[in-house]
């Protein structure tokens, strides 16, 4: 195992070597203080293109490998991400906050999807169909879509790239990674990790620098990129899409969400809580699938509501490198902004502030709670992306379903009651990817997670993972005589 510092690398990683593609630095800061946690060399517009060239040549060797063979190398590379837990949490932490504890378990989920899909890799089968005619026969095989771009957010600096990476990889596809400027020392580390791993150069390759917006249009725009897989906001995924347009992109998209969590009148109250805080303020609430709308039958709402807000003055906050800390800082000064305007739009429309609603200081946004919450407020229709948690009335089921597909969201939704009948309708009813019943965290590399309407296309995660990443091609034999 290495020693943290022995894990920061300040330049992009493009064909198998490190390069610094300017002279520029940028600074990475530590969100729970503000200090410099590492200086990196801004070079993502400038190498892009030169990354994009090292994945294209990487290709036809890479995805030539035997199935195996790429198996195994990902297996490497699974070993030294888990055999390195400890330094790459400390370096997430250092870079988004993350309290310790929930590093290490993003180092085991990332690295779940390296194993996973390195399994997958064996496993693409094709088909056989029965031929149309007596003399013809007919074949399936899945090949690689190509080069891909990957875009990736802040929030999950290790697991949202080795999600994409995982199928990618195995079946026989390049890549060229940009992730977020406020996290770049994650993707780094992970990225020498890999290189020990034994992956050819140019199969993996990463840019840094804080151009995101020019670096994803040049990924979008360029004909030797097959396709783009992105995690994050609706607003960018949109623009992300029409840039695809001139060369018809394929587009894997993670993007924004407004999760319901209902808790109806039988359910198991104090499940319901636990849920509730887990998913509602896992990673201080900045989660595509953290919970963003609390609806609680009226029966039941008091005692949830009382039993809620108990447990959740019982986070501890604090810096996510100090011991039992559960609850860290919000990424940067923006996000304290915004859920301070969520806040006083709520109190202006009604809102009762029932637990925190203030920042505690300039990095930290401390756990809220909102009684009263109705659906005109702004963080009925919003992600909120932060520790606050509104929490609405509902008096009928159809009410509690109408009230949760209100949203143009569909990513994660989560519902508490111990009646069969009501879980099949209910989960059938919601207008989202993922339905969690009697549970708040619903993430494994084993299941396909995604979304429908804003929240984006495409499944990352278990076997239809492979899907997104390869071609299907239809082989005819005739003259079988
Ligand atoms: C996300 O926030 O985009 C991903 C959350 C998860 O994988 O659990």
């Amino acid at each position: 195992m290495k020693n943290f510092k022995e894990l920061i690398f300040d330049q992009s990683y493009i064909n198998g070597q490190w390069v610094a593609g300017g002279t520029d630095k940028f600074k990475v800061m530590n969100p729970a203080d503000g200090t410099l946690v590492s200086t990196v060399y801004d070079g993502d517009t400038l190498l892009v293109n030169d990354a994009i060239d090292s994945a294209h040549q990487a290709l036809g060797a890479w995805k030539a490998l035997s199935a195996k063979e790429r198996s195994t190398i990902m297996y490497r590379w699974y070993e030294l991400l888990i055999k390195n837990k400890e330094p790459l949490a400390i370096l997430m932490t250092l870079e988004c906050g993350k309290p310790l504890s929930e590093s290490r378990g993003e180092v085991e989920y990332g690295a779940s999807f390296i194993q996973w899909f390195a399994e997958e890799a064996k496993r693409a089968d094709g088909d056989i169909i029965p031929g149309f005619t007596a003399d013809r026969r007919v074949m399936v095989i899945k090949q690689p879509i190509g080069v891909v771009g990957v875009i990736t957010p802040w929030n999950f600096p290790l697991a949202m790239i080795t999600r994409k990476l995982g199928p990618a990889l195995a079946v026989g596809c390049t890549v060229v990674v940009r992730p977020s400027e406020e996290t770049p020392l994650s993707a780094l580390a992970m990225v020498a990790l890999a290189d020990q791993a034994g992956f050819p150069a140019g199969v993996i390759n990463v840019v840094v620098g804080t151009h995101a917006a020019e670096t994803g249009k040049i990924l979008c725009e360029s004909p030797l990129v097959s396709k783009i897989s992105f995690t994050g906001s609706t607003r960018v995924g949109q623009i992300l899409t029409n840039q695809s347009v001139s060369t018809l992109k394929k587009l894997s998209l993670e993007l924004g969400g407004n999760a319901p969590f209902i808790v109806f009148e039988d359910a198991d109250i104090d499940a319901a809580v636990k849920g509730a805080v887990a998913g509602k303020f896992r990673f201080s609430g900045q989660t595509c699938v953290c919970v963003n709308r609390i609806l609680i039958h009226e029966k039941i709402y008091d005692t949830f509501v009382e039993r809620f807000v108990q447990a959740v003055s019982e986070l501890k906050v604090g810096n996510g490198l100090d011991v039992g800390v559960n609850f860290g800082p919000l990424i940067n000064k923006k996000a304290i902004e915004r859920n301070e305007k969520f806040v006083a739009d709520a109190l202006s429309k009604g809102g009762k502030v029932l637990l925190g609603g203030k920042k505690q200081n300039e990095y930290f946004f401390l756990p809220t709670v909102i009684g009263d919450a109705t659906a005109d407020m702004e963080f009925a229709k919003e992600e909120i992306f932060g520790p606050i948690a509104p929490l609405f009335k509902f008096k009928t089921d159809e009410e509690a379903i109408q009230m949760a597909n209100d949203t143009i969201y569909g990513l994660a939704s989560y519902f508490y009651t111990n009646d069969l009948t009501r879980s099949w309708k209910v989960s059938e009813a919601l207008e989202y990817g993922i339905v969690g019943i009697n549970e708040g965290i619903i993430s494994s590399e084993s299941v396909p997670f995604g979304g429908v309407k804003y929240s984006g296309s495409g499944r990352e995660g278990s076997h239809y993972g492979i899907d997104d990443y390869v071609e299907l091609k239809y082989i005819c034999v005739g003259n079988i005589k």
